[in-house]
Formats: structure tokens, C-alpha cells, sequence
């Protein structure tokens, strides 16, 4: 009885969830995916912040922002970005329908996204210097695919 109650509440969160997908197109990986970005941000905030001076640097800290950085760039996303899920499916998505129809240049910013996340987690923890060595290329793989593949925010 009670495997039987828990197999009924499983039921019913999947139906919550189907239903709410059903109200807004793809709005639980859009979620889901938006909520990647922010962790990957917070994770670049440390590291910005100490590049800037803002934040004093500290090497594990800052080796532990770019391990957590690295690891959230690899993990596979790729079913939280279906084809539709963009902004004119669904304006809680900024993600531009380009981002499927070209595949070619949307795979050559996530690579240069891995490439610089990869050299920060060797530089990070190394000295100040090179972390903000590291951080150019970083940021700019983070905005380079921006404004390529999203709408325009101002
Ligand atoms: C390969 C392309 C690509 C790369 C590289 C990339 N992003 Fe994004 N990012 C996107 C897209 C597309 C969206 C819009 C997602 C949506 O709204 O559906 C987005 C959205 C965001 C958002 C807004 C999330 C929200 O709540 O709406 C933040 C913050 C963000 N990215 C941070 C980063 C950071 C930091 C990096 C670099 C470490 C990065 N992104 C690298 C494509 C990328």
C-alpha cells in the first residue's frame, strides 16, 4: 500500500510537470537551462571579482569557482535545448532560433567556452596573475556566444 501511495505521488508530480510544460512551451527546460547559466555566472563572478580586485585573491577559492565552472560547462545539457525552445516559442527564453539552424557556429562557441574554462582551471588556483590571464578569453566566450545566439538585451 504504501509503494502503491508513493508510485501515486510520483504520478502526480509527473502530471504537474507535463502540465506546466503544456501552459508555456518548454518552460521546464528553459528553467532548467537558464539555471545552468547562473550557476556557471556566479561561478565567473568570483573569479571576475578577484581579476578586478574586487574580490581579494584567495587561491582556493578561486581554484574551486573554476573546478565548479568546469564541471557545470561539461556536464550534457543538450536535452534542455530542443529545437522550438526559443524566444518566439516562449519569451521567458532569450535563446535565438539561430542557435539551431546553425549548428556549426553554436558548436564553435561552447567549444571555445570548454577551451577557456579548461585553461582557467589550470590557471586559477596558480596566482593572480594567471587567473586574469585566463579570464580574458573566458568572458569573452561567455559573450561571444551572447550575441551571436541571443536577443539583444539592451
Ligand atoms: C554556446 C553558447 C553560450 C555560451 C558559451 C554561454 N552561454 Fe549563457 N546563454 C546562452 C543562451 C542561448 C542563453 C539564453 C537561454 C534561454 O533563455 O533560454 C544564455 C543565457 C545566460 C544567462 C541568463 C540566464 C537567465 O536567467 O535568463 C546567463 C546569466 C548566462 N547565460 C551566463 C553565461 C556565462 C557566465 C557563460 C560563460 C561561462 C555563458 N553564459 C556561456 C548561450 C551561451
Amino acid at each position: 500500500m504504501k509503494k502503491f501511495l508513493a508510485g501515486l505521488t510520483v504520478a502526480a508530480i509527473a502530471l504537474a510537470g507535463a502540465a506546466t510544460a503544456q501552459d508555456a512551451p518548454f518552460a521546464r527546460e528553459i528553467k532548467a537551462r537558464q539555471g545552468i547559466m547562473v550557476y556557471r555566472s556566479i561561478q565567473l563572478g568570483v573569479l571576475g571579482g578577484m581579476a578586478k580586485g574586487e574580490i581579494e585573491y584567495d587561491a582556493e577559492a578561486a581554484q574551486k569557482a573554476a573546478d565548479n565552472l568546469a564541471a557545470a560547462v561539461t556536464i550534457d545539457a543538450s536535452m534542455l535545448w530542443p529545437m522550438g525552445s526559443d524566444n518566439s516559442a516562449n519569451p521567458a527564453s532569450t535563446a535565438l532560433a539561430k542557435m539551431w539552424e546553425d549548428g556549426a557556429g553554436i558548436g564553435d562557441k561552447a567549444r571555445a567556452m570548454n577551451e577557456a574554462a579548461t585553461a582557467m582551471q589550470a590557471a586559477a588556483g596558480t596566482g593572480l596573475d594567471g587567473l586574469k590571464t585566463a579570464m580574458g578569453p573566458l568572458g569573452e566566450a561567455c559573450s561571444g556566444c551572447h550575441k551571436a545566439f541571443r536577443v539583444p538585451t539592451n
